[in-house]
């Protein structure tokens, strides 16, 4: 006997989340309430916080609550000069931010609401234009023209549709404010609200403040300073659950919450009520959602059909997210929201005895899930009592409308995957980056082959050494230091009983949320940048005609199990799986491939070996970072496991050309970090003035700025660096330096020795070969401490030196100096030719920004350590080379600017000329990675004389 099922929490038809969530909090209001109204009893605040804190701020500054702002202003007199009528909402929000700074509370909260007032209106406005021009219910005034010119058929509707909406945008809206991504990213992320809680608080506005922090929480959950907020609000200033409100709550999820709630108390009426008014609601944000996609494509490239076409399926991508973004009601996407809102929907429809709607309740749900079991037992159950057959059982118009479009975009979309050549993941100039930081000279015609060989892979042994089709092992696709950045990441993982740990991005992501550690982020980064780069070789050297997929990305370690007879009769995969022969897959596969990437060296007892049909060794060879093994899925390999020392680890890498099996993980992985990066813009404090102030006060000058230096980005300062810390360094290159320009596996080659000169020897340290020197104690902890501290105060002043808005990162650390050789007397040439640090300037003077070239690089410095020599000045160039003003070294001198300038070295006629040369990227993913590792050799060899004198004891 069947029963007409409802929805209840066994069935998990909503979130469970939903009851136990933070605060059980009823949402009342959408529309933000105006502060004005009350001010007479917002002079003070009674109640004073130890937990509660500002965006960015100290909470000690605050210690004290003011009867008047704190420079003496009454909170009238602020309200009398605000004159601000006209402003967008970028500059309400950035005064507002700038009132904030001033603690001028009531400035603060009056601007800042009106900034996300007026980016609401913004916002609606364009996608209101969007909707109308597309839908043609505005008429473009080239709403009649056509023509046969071929191509105008297809385009002309763009250019009548762009027409329509820059009238349509300039019509609606007083000001036009340029949306930078800076500003959209702070308004997406409720920055706002952030200031709005704490401004509130000032002023006494409880439960207004209660409502931001919430309503910031709601974007920001893993944000521990407003949950704290949020449990003062309601503990200590008792502000009442019910008051909590989240002031951008979108119509449809009001009516969801409210639904739900009336659906606990078998409120049937009410329910229905509900969710009718969510799925209006719904489909309309769903059209706002697709519609706002289109200002979303990503346009770049000089091919107007690559372009457009890559922009297609960029917004169709986004498109198809539309669904997911919306299912976010609390902080955590609603499994299935559309799907839930009818199965509740059809049982409510039932309980009120509205058959015939349950039945279209029932078909709308069958057409989004047709192999639901609950739902096609109800669809019998009514069957039956309205006897309906299958044809009397019709969807919803709009969700029948909403299905069949996500239908035909799921296909397009898997078609265009499937045989549209996409755009790399990363562009080819960060391919190269990541294998090699050498000023190589490669050739746009080069073939990647002989690329990667100029980038120092090669390949140690193809298929037919190996003995079967697709296996090949090549050398060189790691470098030591990004070995060692990724073994980092297995630390503190848990060893199977079987002898094998396993990393993956499951795991990576779960440690990223939970704590945003910085360093094992910049770890992350470059495991999934490593992944991409050795799918990048496997694909081009298999010559896979179709694009290669990740389908998992793992590092596995193996070390010798607790109990051997674990692994006595099996053999040991590098998946960290233990299969007998016979289960192993005895044929190549179609469509899988294996690659494992080693990240450490085992000597014999650690070898990968491939077997053949009977179960015997076919090739062997042993491991060491950098070294990849490639082959079909289907191959069959052992490994052996070294029976002590360090675990064995790799990247395992398995690919698919089936783009459904496309792995997840990655791509969300991808989106966390991309994530991390605008959470990280949108709260970058400006704090810039008082860094300055700070550098000031340890006798840092700027001696020369740009208006002197004849740029924009450009300065000089004095004083960053003692005389001990200038000989220390120097010293260093003395005992530890290798020749050649640092760029480590080119070091054989002996034109790098003097790479730009014969005249001169270039000598250098990478921050990297420094923590390596200092833990053979070549160099002292304290050379070390050095070069990480005057590489962080040169990159701090830049930041700041320029009011940087966007975090500034290492790309690369160099320490170098550079010595005369031989005869000197009518040197001609320069130590270092003109050249810009990110494009490659051209004969007629222009700088292409493209490969090979550090396109990344924005901004460089110069810290230099002496001055006992002749010639090396520093100079900027024109861009017919010529000389435009010259800086002559000295220790703790600092020339700061844009990695595009165009600058020189002045040939060094006597002596030695030293140096820590700095370039600095605003991109996460370029982050030097050595700085963290010698932090963490830093640390260790200034804690070890402690250890020994506890010995001592
Ligand atoms: C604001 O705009 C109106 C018309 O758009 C203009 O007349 C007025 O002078 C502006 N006010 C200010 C303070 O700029
Ligand atoms: C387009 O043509 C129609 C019919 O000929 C006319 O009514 C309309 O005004 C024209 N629109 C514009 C913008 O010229
Ligand atoms: C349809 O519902 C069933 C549960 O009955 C579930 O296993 C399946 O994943 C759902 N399919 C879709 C496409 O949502
Ligand atoms: C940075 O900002 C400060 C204060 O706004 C300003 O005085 C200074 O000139 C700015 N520096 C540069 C290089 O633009
Ligand atoms: C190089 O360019 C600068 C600035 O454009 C100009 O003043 C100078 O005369 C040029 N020199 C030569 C040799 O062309």
């Amino acid at each position: 006997m069947a029963y007409f099922s409802s929805c209840s929490k066994t069935r998990h038809c909503y979130s469970p989340m939903l009851k136990n969530f933070l605060l059980g909090i009823i949402v009342v209001v959408s529309t933000f309430q105006v502060l004005v109204s009350a001010l007479d009893d917002s002079t003070a605040a009674k109640s004073l916080s130890s937990n509660l804190e500002g965006p960015g701020d100290d909470v000690g500054a605050f210690a004290v609550l003011p009867d008047v702002n704190e420079d003496g202003q009454s909170i009238e007199a602020e309200i009398n000069q605000i004159d601000d009528t006209n402003l967008s909402f970028e500059e309400l929000y950035e005064q507002g931010v700038r009132a904030y700074d001033d603690h001028l509370w009531y400035s603060c909260a009056n601007k800042i609401e009106r900034a996300v007032q007026d980016y609401k209106v913004f916002k609606h406005t364009l996608s209101n234009c969007r909707l109308e021009c597309s839908k043609g219910l505005r008429e473009s005034q080239l709403a009649n023209l056509t023509s046969q010119v071929p191509d105008f058929s297809t385009f002309g509707k763009f250019l009548r549709d762009a027409d329509c909406y820059r009238r349509c945008t300039e019509e609606s809206l007083d000001t036009h404010p340029q949306l930078t991504d800076r500003m959209e990213s702070a308004f997406e992320k409720r920055l706002p609200y952030h200031y709005l809680q704490f401004c509130y608080y000032k002023l006494d506005r409880l439960k207004l403040a209660a409502s931001a922090a919430y309503t910031y929480y709601l974007a920001n959950p893993q944000d521990v300073d407003t949950k704290q907020n949020i449990v003062y609000y309601r503990d200590t200033a008792k502000v009442s659950e019910t008051d909590f409100v989240d002031l951008e709550l979108q119509p449809y999820k009001e009516h969801y919450i409210r639904a739900l709630l009336a659906y606990d108390e078998h409120q049937w009426g009410s329910v229905i009520f509900h969710f009718e008014g969510c799925l209006e609601e719904y489909f309309k944000e769903h059209e706002r959602c697709l519609s706002d996609c289109e200002g979303k494509g990503q346009l770049q490239g000089p091919e107007f059909s690559t372009v457009v076409a890559d922009a297609i399926v960029d917004i169709m991508a986004c498109k198809l997210d539309c669904e997911k973004k919306l299912s976010t009601i609390y902080t955590e996407p609603i499994k299935l929201l559309l799907q839930d809102i009818y199965h509740h929907l059809q049982f409510a429809y039932y309980k009120e005895g509205e058959l015939e709607k349950a039945a279209e309740a029932t078909a709308s749900f069958l057409l989004l899930n047709s192999t639901h079991q609950v739902m096609l037992d109800n669809k019998a159950i009514l069957k039956k009592e309205l006897h309906y057959t299958d044809d009397d059982f019709i969807p919803q118009k709009d969700v029948a409308e909403y299905a069949a479009l996500r239908e035909e975009m799921q296909a397009l979309m898997d078609i265009i995957k499937r045989e549209y050549r996409l755009r790399d993941l990363l562009p080819e100039g960060e391919v190269i980056n990541l294998l090699s930081r050498a000023d190589q000279d490669l050739k746009e015609t080069d073939d990647w082959m002989s690329r990667y060989e100029k980038l120092g892979m090669h390949i140690i042994s193809k298929s037919v050494d190996l003995h079967r089709h697709e296996r090949f092992v090549t050398d060189g696709l790691l470098k030591e230091d990004q070995c060692e950045e990724l073994l980092a990441l297995t630390e503190d993982l848990p060893t199977e009983p079987i002898g094998s740990r396993k990393f993956d991005l499951k795991v990576a992501r779960q440690r990223l949320e939970d704590d945003l550690n910085e360093d094992y982020e910049a770890s992350l980064r470059l495991f999934v940048r490593a992944a991409e780069v050795v799918r990048h070789y496997t694909q081009r050297y298999l010559q896979i005609s179709v694009s290669l997929h990740l389908k998992y990305t793992s590092i596995v370690c193996w070390s010798q199990p607790q109990e051997p007879a674990l692994i006595e009769s099996c053999h040991i995969q590098e998946d960290g799986t233990c299969v007998r022969f016979d289960d192993m897959a005895d044929e190549l596969y179609s469509d899988s491939y294996t690659t494992v990437t080693y990240l450490n060296t085992a000597d014999e007892d650690g070898d990968f070996q491939f077997l053949n049909e009977k179960n015997e060794v076919d090739s062997a060879f042993g491991i060491k970072c950098g070294r990849t093994v490639g082959f079909n899925s289907g191959d069959r390999h052992t490994i052996k496991v070294p029976k002590s020392g360090n675990p064995r680890c790799a990247m395992v890498i398995r690919y698919t050309t089936d783009v459904n099996n496309d792995e997840k993980d990655y791509h969300d992985t991808l989106t966390l970090l991309q994530r991390i990066d605008e959470l990280r813009l949108a709260n970058e404090a400006k704090n810039a003035k008082d860094i300055m102030k700070q550098f000031e006060e340890e006798g840092v000058r700027v001696v020369q700025t740009g208006k002197e230096l004849l740029g924009t980005e450009r300065f000089v300062a004095d004083g960053l660096a003692s005389d001990a810390q200038c000989s220390t360094l120097r010293s260093m290159v003395q005992n530890g330096a290798l020749l050649g320009d640092g760029y480590d596996h080119l070091d054989s080659k002996p034109s790098f020795i003097s790479p730009h000169t014969e005249h001169e020897m270039y000598q250098g340290i990478t921050i990297y070969r420094a923590a390596k020197l200092a833990q053979q104690n070549t160099i002292s902890p304290f050379g070390l401490r050095a070069f990480l501290e005057l590489s962080e105060k040169s990159r701090l002043l830049v930041e700041n030196y320029f009011n940087l808005t966007k975090p500034l990162y290492f790309d690369y650390t160099h320490l170098v100096c550079r010595t005369a050789v031989g005869d000197n007397s009518d040197r001609q040439d320069l130590s270092h030719p003109v050249h810009a640090d990110n494009c490659l300037l051209q004969s007629d003077g222009s700088c292409t920004k493209g490969y090979p070239a550090f396109t990344q690089r924005d901004y460089s410095a110069i810290l230099y350590l002496n001055d006992d020599f002749d010639g090396g000045e520093f100079f900027f160039a024109h861009s017919n080379k010529t000389e435009q003003v010259a800086v002559k070294p000295q220790c703790g001198r600092l020339v700061g600017f844009n990695a595009g300038d165009f600058h020189g070295v002045r040939a060094v006629t006597r002596g030695q000329r030293c140096a820590l040369a700095l370039w600095f990227t605003h991109n996460p993913n370029f982050k030097e990675l050595a700085h963290i590792q010698a932090r963490k050799t830093l640390k260790q060899l200034e804690l070890e004389p402690e250890v020994q004198h506890h010995e001592d004891l």
